[in-house]
């Protein structure tokens, strides 16, 4: 059950500590994790996943393939920390849920499982959170009924295409070519997902590259995938459908989207010199580093390598002064869930910080542009909230002074700003109080275990 929607809300004040040092390990990436579970629980025979995420989201997707017939298990810790192992029903065998899928917070769980119900001949109810219940799922309607599915929202929903909403799959679906009309792997995988056991082949149309975690997996597993880059960089993906997948043992690597709130903590608190290990460093996901480096950070990649089909690499990162810049639109898509740590590592920056293009955050768990303007202020930074971005006046290094006694950050359940906002707590000067600490918990559990370790190495003496 998701802790957020079962238990008060848990406040917490995020002072100045020491120095980030020593060597740490962020959790396993959320979309690699989530994509694991689909599509071992679609092969037939055992996947084996090692580094799996053991966040709320990736857990909503496990118990909804287990309510759809996949065996999921944990085993004891090995010598690579815990395995999963995922024992799949095939595609085009996925069994009618008898329930209600409760997705909790994660719009990756139900995009993703929306596509690859769509073409099974069952029908299931996407329930979730106040957040999920919010968001935009007409982006992945819209295909999908294309492709037959037949979606209805229940009359004392949200309406507007949100949750609850109930969809019945069809066998065999249409198969369709789509361009997608917003720059989104989440639409992209859906599509792609219920292409699976489609027959004929399926076309997604990119014209803005996004995170291809979906692509690398299915050739991975065995599907026949090709993927063509035109001149102005648009990507067209086909798939053949009615796919065999074969189990696979995956080892995921770390998530960027986490190891960027210790890349900024340790970029912002004096003295800080922090390795982050096996950090995923796909082109599609890690553009948060370059411009990061681009303000002037020291992010040094240690012994680059793969990990699953993966570029990975150790992250030494060392305090830096910063600089605002213009940050390149182009660029948003790999680094959309990056930008509330950005915002942060802006408010500390000397000069100005401009983003542009970020309409999209505005539909993620909060509208990240709004919630991130109104928490920096209360935290003491100066902030300029636009349609599609936010511009930062920059303290230059001095500390942000902290939230007012008896205020506290409104996270609106959203994990990134609660994350952010713990940063933007170790750079003030009387501490950033966050209302609620439950939402981290969907993408990275450990995550204050690891910044009391990481800020306590020095004192302890640990390298
Ligand atoms: C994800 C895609 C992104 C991202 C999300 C994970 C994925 O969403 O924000 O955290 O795993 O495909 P969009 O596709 O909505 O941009």
């Amino acid at each position: 059950m998701h802790s957020a929607a079962t238990s008060a809300p848990r406040p917490r004040r995020f002072t100045a500590a020491g120095p980030l040092t020593g060597r740490i390990r962020v959790p396993g990436d959320k979309s690699i994790s989530h994509r694991s579970i689909m599509l071992g629980a679609l092969a037939v025979g055992r996947t084996r996943v090692t580094g799996l995420l053991e966040g709320e989201d990736v857990m909503s997707t496990a118990a909804a393939m287990r309510a759809m017939g996949a065996s999921i298990e944990r085993l004891p810790d090995g010598a690579s920390g815990p395995e999963w192992v995922i024992d799949g029903v095939g595609v085009g065998s996925l069994l009618q849920p008898k329930q209600a899928l409760d997705m909790g917070n994660s719009g990756t769980s139900t995009r993703l499982l929306m596509g690859l119900v769509a073409s099974h001949a069952i029908t299931a109810t996407f329930i979730g959170d106040a957040s999920l219940s919010k968001r935009p799922m007409g982006r992945v309607i819209e295909p999908l009924s294309q492709m037959g599915a037949d979606f209805t929202a229940a009359p004392s929903g949200n309406g507007g295409g949100r949750l609850p909403l109930t969809l019945r799959g069809i066998a065999p679906a249409v198969p369709i070519s789509y361009r997608l009309p917003v720059a989104s792997a989440q639409v992209k995988s859906a599509v792609l997902l219920a292409g699976l056991n489609t027959p004929g082949i399926t076309t997604v149309i990119e014209p803005v590259p996004t995170r291809d975690h979906s692509e690398r997996m299915l050739k991975g597993f065995g599907a026949q995938l090709s993927v063509d880059v035109a001149p102005d960089g648009t990507r067209t993906i086909q798939l053949v459908g009615e796919a065999e997948l074969r189990p696979q043992t995956i080892e995921v690597p770390g998530d960027p989207s986490s190891a960027a709130f210790f890349v900024v903590a340790a970029l912002l608190v004096p003295g800080s010199d922090l390795v982050i290990e096996n950090v995923g460093l796909n082109p599609t996901r890690a553009a948060l580093f370059g411009v990061l480096r681009d303000m002037g950070g020291q992010i040094e990649e240690l012994d680059r390598r793969n990990v699953g089909g993966e570029p990975v690499a150790d992250l030494r990162v060392r305090h830096s002064a910063l600089t605002g810049i213009a940050v390149d639109p182009a660029v948003v898509p790999s680094m959309v869930d990056e930008f509330p740590v950005l915002f942060v590592a802006a408010a500390l920056a000397s000069g100005r910080t401009l983003t542009t293009g970020l309409e999209e955050l505005r539909v993620k768990e909060s509208d990240r542009i709004a919630v991130m303007r109104a928490a920096l202020e209360l935290a003491g930074a100066t902030v300029t909230e636009t349609a599609d971005g936010l511009i930062i006046d920059g303290t230059g290094a001095e500390p942000l002074p902290g939230t007012p006694e008896g205020a506290a950050v409104s996270t609106h359940l959203d994990h990134r700003i609660a994350m952010s906002m713990a940063v933007a707590g170790l750079a003030s000067r009387s501490g950033v109080e966050v209302d609620d600490t439950r939402p981290i918990a969907t993408s990275f559990p450990v995550f204050e275990a690891l910044l009391a370790r990481a800020s306590r190495a020095e004192a302890d003496g640990a390298a």
